[in-house]
């Protein structure tokens, strides 16, 4: 019959407009990608990051930074790994980037399952198997990380400088960074949240401590006893002392909340999350929760938002052999 023809092609359509959407939502990762092309993958990968993590557990705060760093700079696409040539300085070379650790682990896993699955897995979704494997490995929280991002061609230092967040950015700023990447105001918070592990350098806070605006004057929003603290261990100029970001920088847990709630925020990006009532809001649900349950699942579900910024997928980009070169 003319109408149920009519209503059949209708509904192909309609399904199949479902399906393009479904795409572009899901940008085309499954957690199971690799099932078939390189089953023992997420085995391979957890066995030699705990080699690194076990003797070095201060390599997990860097590898889940690294992650982040990489996300956030031409998407999740392995960019923050590729070496500076003579005629391209790459996102590593960039000031962001000069505390960036564990590119060693990176090596060493891709190479573990180079052996078993040549050519097959992208350094891009190594990186985040390996930030997942580190803060699990820790006792952090864990999720299911997507699969079946290909790797970039392109890392440019000046991208990486204009497209991280700074420290020293306000929460108009934070917020404005993070919806460029169509992460949202949730994910800022939760995402901040990172920052319950690893190490500062001075050179992120000295503004705060002594020369807030041009005046020789500190930050007024520092807690006077925090403030009096880094004072101590911060000096003028200061490149290579190092500060906790937390008050139990090894343990995966909501101090970071709890210190940002005090005014003890070491950066003005964290102590910022209290300027605006949205973020402080999801800083105090963090707080009253009991226990860490809420913070965990919540790092969860952003760390896989933000594992999708602008992957590239299917027949784009590469799987690279080595993760610090294009093919
Ligand atoms: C919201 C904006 C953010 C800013 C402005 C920021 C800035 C920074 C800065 C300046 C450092 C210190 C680096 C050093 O001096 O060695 C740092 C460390 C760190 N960040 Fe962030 N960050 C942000 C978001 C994130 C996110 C989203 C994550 C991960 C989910 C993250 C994870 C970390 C970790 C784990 C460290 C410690 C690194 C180590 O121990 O070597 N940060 N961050
Ligand atoms: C690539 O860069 C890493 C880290 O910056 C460095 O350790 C390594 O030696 C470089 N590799 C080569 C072959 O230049
Ligand atoms: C944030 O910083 C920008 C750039 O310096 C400035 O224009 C803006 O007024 C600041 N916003 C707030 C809320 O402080
Ligand atoms: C403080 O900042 C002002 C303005 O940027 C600058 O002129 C001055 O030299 C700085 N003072 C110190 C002690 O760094």
């Amino acid at each position: 019959m003319a109408l149920s023809k009519f209503l059949s092609l209708i509904f192909l359509q309609l399904l199949c407009v479902l399906c393009v959407l479904k795409l572009s939502n899901g940008q085309g990762l499954d957690v199971n990608f690799y099932e078939k092309t390189c089953p023992s993958l997420e085995y391979i990968v957890k066995d030699a990051t705990a080699k690194f993590i076990s003797r070095t557990p201060s390599l997990a705060p860097p590898l889940l930074r690294m992650h982040f760093h990489d996300c956030f700079v031409r998407g999740c696409d392995g960019s923050v790994l590729l070496n500076s040539t003579s005629s391209n300085q790459a996102e590593k070379a960039a000031i962001p980037n000069q505390f960036l650790k564990g590119f060693q682990v990176i090596d060493a896993v891709k190479s573990a399952v180079e052996k078993k699955c040549p050519g097959v897995v992208s350094c891009a979704d190594i990186v985040a198997l390996v930030a997942r494997d580190a803060v699990t490995l820790i006792k952090g929280p864990s999720w299911q990380v997507e699969l079946g991002r290909r790797d970039g061609t392109v890392s440019i230092a000046s991208e990486a400088l204009n497209k991280l967040p700074s420290p020293f950015m306000n929460i108009t700023q934070l917020k404005a960074s993070f919806q460029s990447v169509g992460l949202s105001v949730k994910d800022l918070v939760v995402l901040s949240g990172g920052h319950t592990i690893g190490i500062s350098h001075c050179i992120g806070v000295n503004p705060r401590l002594f020369n807030f605006t041009g005046k020789g004057d500190t930050d007024p929003s520092l807690d006077p006893k925090y403030l009096a603290q880094l004072k101590r261990q911060c000096k003028p100029g200061d490149v290579t002392t190092i500060l906790q970001m937390d008050r139990s920088p090894k343990k995966f847990d909501i101090d970071y909340y709890t210190t940002v709630s005090q005014r003890r925020g070491l950066f003005q990006s964290d102590a910022a999350l209290l300027d605006d009532t949205e973020t402080k809001t999801y800083v105090q649900q963090h707080l009253s929760h009991a226990g860490s349950k809420s913070f965990f699942d919540d790092f969860g579900v952003s760390m896989v938002n933000m594992g999708r910024i602008g992957v590239l997928t299917g027949k784009n980009g590469e799987i690279r052999k080595q993760c610090a070169f294009v093919n």
